[in-house]
């Protein structure tokens, strides 16, 4: 599967903040926010990433993260002239995509939870139709809105809703198989002139092939997208961060962990960020082998402890 993230708009709601810098470039604590979009790809398993912008942003992403062999894996980037909608994203996205499926991000979306990574890795297994996800927020009314039957089908979906028929709000991360190109250039722009993906999943709910994953109590997901929303997800990152000693988001861990770069990478990196908690945590993951307790998080102990 490959994974593209979408990191265009012109993000009006965070003016003037981002009149001359990318959103998805704006710190969540201590990282850019477009790392956390990829952290969730890279936990997916996903190593060939497309990354979408507008032509004045696209540059400083190719900077911060260049061709991805760092962490092991290969970035593609593609401008998006206009911001058209989140479905354009497989348009613009086609010949990277090929013959294969496809999960698409936004950058300004953050899922955390002790066992996302399962969850994303049983995503990227799918093979045909869709999944996304379903998290309960108190109003959804600026989401997507789905309602879902009890074995996690979608019954309807419908985009900011002004009476919402459930409370589950569409995360923006979500996973097609190959057809997701041809619906994406079958949909007609909505009223606010977008390509809609609520539309995409209205095409695979209406072919019966559209699964929701209801992401409970243990998970957070937060969209970035406005001063408060961007405050508030930092502050738990932070809280998490300093509380654990730990790193979320961390890329080198993710591509370590992953087995897809090696120890003396993971080192390398860590001597480039020394001054920072980013750079020892690299150097505490490499001497305190946290790969020991890989296993462990693949037992069922660790779902006893859940
Ligand atoms: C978009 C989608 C919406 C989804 C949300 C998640 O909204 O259209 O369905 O719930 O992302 O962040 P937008 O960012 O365009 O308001």
């Amino acid at each position: 599967m490959k994974g593209i993230i979408l990191a265009g708009g012109s993000a009006t709601r965070l003016y003037p903040v981002t009149l001359a810098v990318s959103k998805q470039m704006l710190p969540v604590y201590d990282k850019p926010m477009i790392y956390y979009p990829l952290s969730t790809l890279m936990m997916a398993g996903i190593k060939e990433v497309l990354i979408i912008s507008t032509p004045t942003h696209l540059p400083a992403f190719e900077n911060l993260l260049g061709s991805g062999a760092k962490l092991g894996m290969k970035f593609t980037y593609k401008i998006q002239e206009k911001p058209v909608g989140l479905a354009d994203a497989f348009i613009l996205g086609e010949d990277f995509i090929g013959d294969d499926n496809v999960a698409l991000i936004l950058g300004d979306n953050m899922i955390y939870g002790s066992r996302i990574e399962r969850v994303l890795k049983a995503a990227s297994h799918l093979k045909e139709g869709g999944i996304i996800f379903g998290y309960q927020v108190a109003d959804p009314t600026s989401y997507g809105v789905v309602e879902i039957d009890s074995e996690g089908k979608a019954l309807s979906i419908e985009e900011k809703p002004r009476v919402p028929k459930s409370n589950f709000a569409v995360p923006g991360i979500y996973f097609y198989d190959n057809t997701v190109i041809e619906i994406a250039k079958s949909i007609q722009p909505s009223e606010r002139g977008e390509l809609e993906i609520t539309d995409v999943n209205k095409v695979y709910m209406q072919q019966g092939k559209l699964q929701v994953i209801p992401l409970g109590n243990g998970y957070a997901w937060f969209d970035t997208g406005s001063p408060d929303r961007l405050s508030d997800a930092a502050d738990f990152v932070k809280a998490i961060e300093l509380r654990q000693g730990v790193q979320i988001a961390c890329l080198e861990e993710i591509a370590y962990h992953n087995e897809w770069i090696s120890k003396e990478q993971v080192l390398e990196e860590a001597e480039k960020y020394k001054k920072t908690e980013y750079g020892k945590y690299l150097k505490k993951i490499i001497e305190q082998d946290f790969k020991q307790y890989k296993a462990i998080y693949e037992s069922d102990l660790f779902d006893a402890g859940q």
